[in-house]
């Protein structure tokens, strides 16, 4: 392929998984003078056939590639001459980083610095390749019952998930501060939308309400969560990935705060309009909570709005009601996603958490 063609080119880590599908589906179209290269390595999460309305773009190129490999990166890297990275990949699920955080330090800490290695001895003969990191407001740790997180509010993750992003976190600001690499971070709440591996609360709580199982809520499901939509949170990455100031981090939230039982009553409200017979709300049981688990998150989205012009423009309701319908719609993609080896993770630990009905 001519590589000239392109001015820009860049490597999106983690693009098979939700979140990078949704932004390379979102951005592969807007920037065809762009290149962009999906390195994945394909965990239980990925998933290439979300991609394939774009795959044959010739803007587009997948690479099954771990970012734990600092040698497959760096042929990666020469192979495409990249000169820029949005880096999503990372070990999510907080569930999975109790039971085993092994990968969480792999991917997350050791990956981010591989990929942070290879961009400043590129940066060297390109001075201006950009490097934003994708991360979570999870690296603040727990709010009370008021307050917001600001870009100034100090890291206290709570989980191995989160300490291992507030880690990556630490690495990217010191590569910008010691080596001057042209860093952006933007911390982010919780996304929903389509394409959301079902082991997260709102997929899980649509595929298990449409097959008539047990719909587990931690805790007394007071735990408040501040809910952006997918596609406002791929424009937000997309103004800073261009307009953010090196070395600067934002927040990004839809200002959205529900309790997790509000939100799953909402959703067997929706069901219940979409679908026949009982009221899906009978399902619904309170499990043992999850250690650790952080009681608030609400998220101080003035920086990105006021310096970048960025809002969300998705309401939570019709955003909400537009992802339970994508659900229903395809619920072969979500049998997909649990078939295999995976199944009997999602059994077990679905398993494990109604033994511990209150
Ligand atoms: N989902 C959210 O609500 C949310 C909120 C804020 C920030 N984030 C961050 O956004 C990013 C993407 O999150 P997501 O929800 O789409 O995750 P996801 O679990 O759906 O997808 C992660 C992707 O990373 C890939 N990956 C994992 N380990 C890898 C490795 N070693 N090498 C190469 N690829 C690897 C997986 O194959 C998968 O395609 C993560 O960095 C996450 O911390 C997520």
């Amino acid at each position: 392929m001519n590589l000239d063609a392109y001015r820009t080119r860049v490597a999106v880590t983690g693009g098979a998984g939700f979140i990078g599908s949704n932004l390379l589906l979102y951005l592969v179209p807007l920037y065809s003078e762009y290149l962009f290269v999906n390195i994945d390595c394909l965990t239980y999460a990925a998933n290439l056939a979300n991609l394939s309305s774009i795959e044959s773009r010739d803007n587009y190129r997948f690479e099954k590639v771990d970012v734990r490999n600092a040698a497959e990166l760096t042929a990666c890297f020469d192979k495409y001459r990249i000169n820029a990275v949005i880096h999503l990949a990372a070990e999510t699920h907080v569930d999975r980083s109790i039971d085993g955080p092994a990968e969480f330090i792999q991917t997350n800490i050791v990956g981010t610095f591989n990929l942070l290695e290879r961009a400043v001895s590129v940066a060297k003969e390109n001075p201006g390749f950009r490097f934003h990191h994708v991360s979570t407001d999870e690296v603040y740790g727990s709010l009370g019952e008021t307050g917001t997180f600001s870009e100034q509010s100090p890291f206290g993750p709570n989980s191995p998930y989160a300490a291992s992003k507030a880690a990556a976190d630490h690495l990217v600001r010191s590569y910008h501060k010691t080596y001057g690499l042209n860093t952006v971070t933007t911390n982010c709440s919780n996304n929903f939308g389509s394409l959301q591996f079902p082991e997260k609360l709102i997929p899980l709580m649509i595929r298990n309400a449409t097959e008539r199982q047990p719909l587990p809520v931690f805790g007394d499901g007071l735990n408040v969560r501040d809910w952006l939509y997918v596609e406002d949170h791929c424009r937000a990455i997309d103004v800073v990935f261009h307009k953010g100031e090196a070395g600067r981090t934002y927040n990004v939230g839809g200002g959205n705060e529900v309790t997790n039982i509000d939100l799953v009553e909402s959703i067997c409200r929706i069901m219940d309009q979409m679908l026949d017979g009982d009221r899906h709300e009978e399902l619904i049981r309170f499990v043992e909570d999850r250690p650790g688990h952080d009681r608030r998150y609400a998220i101080d989205s003035s920086r990105i709005r006021d310096e970048l012009g960025w809002l969300p423009k998705y309401s939570f309701e019709a955003a909400l009601r537009a992802t339970v319908e994508w659900y229903l719609d395809n619920d072969t993609w979500l049998e997909s996603c649990i078939s295999g080896d995976y199944r009997k993770y999602y059994e077990r630990m679905y398993a494990d958490r109604l033994s511990g009905e209150k």
